[in-house]
């Protein structure tokens, strides 16, 4: 692998995460380390970690889906299967669970998405602005296909404060339209003048442009890094999850190796909301199949201490994994690092 890439990836994620943690992950899931874990050492010294640990983290992320509309159609992704209805979420409801939330919890991080194109939201905008005047200490993220990031809408989004955008392009001119039924030429127009104008206006906004490998794209990788590298912060190629199950029958998932699975960290540190207000299990959950409570009519307290949420958390700490989105998540190893990185 090409060194300056290495480093380029690396500086990224000391400015996302941190840098000792960046280097445990990295270490811990990209080198030879990564069969230490699940090792006998490493669990006993695990165990003993997820327990204490468990009994002090507070959430930290808020996930909330401003909208579960796209105008995409990619291939991979289990909104092609999603049944629930797709709406918007208002700037009223919005305003209320953000608030129900951050006054109970002191959150570092928003991410302004769930299962839809947060752009097809045209209330975006006043939402993150919202965040901003209110709670400007938070750090927002975005997750975005940029097909609609129009010049104007860019504009806009650089005037607010926004940390992160991860631009999803999964593919390039061959196979964009096949993958994710859009237009590359205004994809690419449009991710391009984002970058042009953040480096005009000194914006610190980290970029990162992500594609998923594919059957359809898995020989245009290579041109898609090249191409993208010099050009956003980060450029993460990655193999598809099978979202839960959600798209097991749709795409191929290449084998999954696992060790042995853990708890799963993001049940303590996240809030994953949906575009209804329910705080539901995790951002696996596309079809909010496990809702714990709804934020526009509960307190978020309420609801993360009501016996069904630590229920859920006890089980997970005695290894039972039969949940529904659990029993078929194959998020595993990920999980498992968090809790001691
Ligand atoms: C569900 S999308 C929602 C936000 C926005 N519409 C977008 O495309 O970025 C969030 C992220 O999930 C990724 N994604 C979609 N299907 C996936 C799959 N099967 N496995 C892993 N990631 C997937 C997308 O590429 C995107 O980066
Ligand atoms: S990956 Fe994003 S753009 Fe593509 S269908 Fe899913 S939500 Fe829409």
């Amino acid at each position: 692998m090409d060194v300056k890439y290495i480093l380029k990836e690396a500086r990224y994620y000391k400015k996302i995460t941190g840098l000792s943690r960046a280097i445990k992950k990295f270490l811990f899931t990209q080198t030879f380390f990564s069969n230490f874990v699940n090792g006998k050492i490493y669990q006993r010294f695990y165990q003993n970690a997820i327990n204490k640990k468990s009994k002090k983290i507070k959430p930290r992320i808020l996930q909330i889906e401003n909208t579960n509309l796209c105008n995409a159609k990619c291939i991979m992704c289990p909104h092609v299967v999603m049944k629930r209805e797709k709406k918007l979420m208002s700037f009223e409801d919005f305003k209320k669970i953000v608030d129900n939330v951050l006054n109970s919890y002191d959150i570092k991080r928003i991410t302004m998405n769930g299962f839809g194109e947060p752009f097809v939201d045209k209330g975006v905008i006043d939402k993150i602005k919202y965040i901003n005047e209110k709670y400007p200490h938070v750090k927002i993220d975005i997750y975005t296909n940029a097909s609609i990031l129009t010049p104007d809408l860019s504009e806009k989004l650089l005037k607010a404060k926004v940390d992160r955008i991860t631009f999803s392009i999964n593919g390039t001119k061959k196979n964009y339209k096949k993958i994710m039924g859009l237009e590359y030429d205004n994809t690419k127009k449009n991710v391009l003048y984002f970058h042009k104008r953040r480096r005009e206006m000194n914006h610190p906004v980290l970029t990162n442009l992500s594609v998923m490998i594919l059957d359809e794209n898995k020989d245009d990788v290579q041109e898609f890094v090249k191409f993208w590298e010099p050009i956003a912060d980060s450029v993460r190629a990655y193999v598809p999850s099978d979202w839960a199950g959600g798209v097991k029958n749709i795409i191929q998932i290449p084998p999954f190796k696992h060790n042995k699975r853990w708890p799963c960290f993001v049940l303590w540190s996240n809030i994953t909301v949906d575009v209804n207000g329910n705080m539901v299990m995790c951002c696996r959950d596309y079809e909010s199949k496990v809702s714990f409570g709804n934020l526009l009519k509960q307190d978020i307290k309420e609801i993360r201490n009501s016996e069904d949420f630590k229920k859920l958390l006890r089980k997970q700490l005695k290894f039972d994994f039969k949940t529904p989105v659990c029993d078929s998540c194959d998020n595993i190893l990920e999980s498992s690092i968090d809790w001691v990185c």
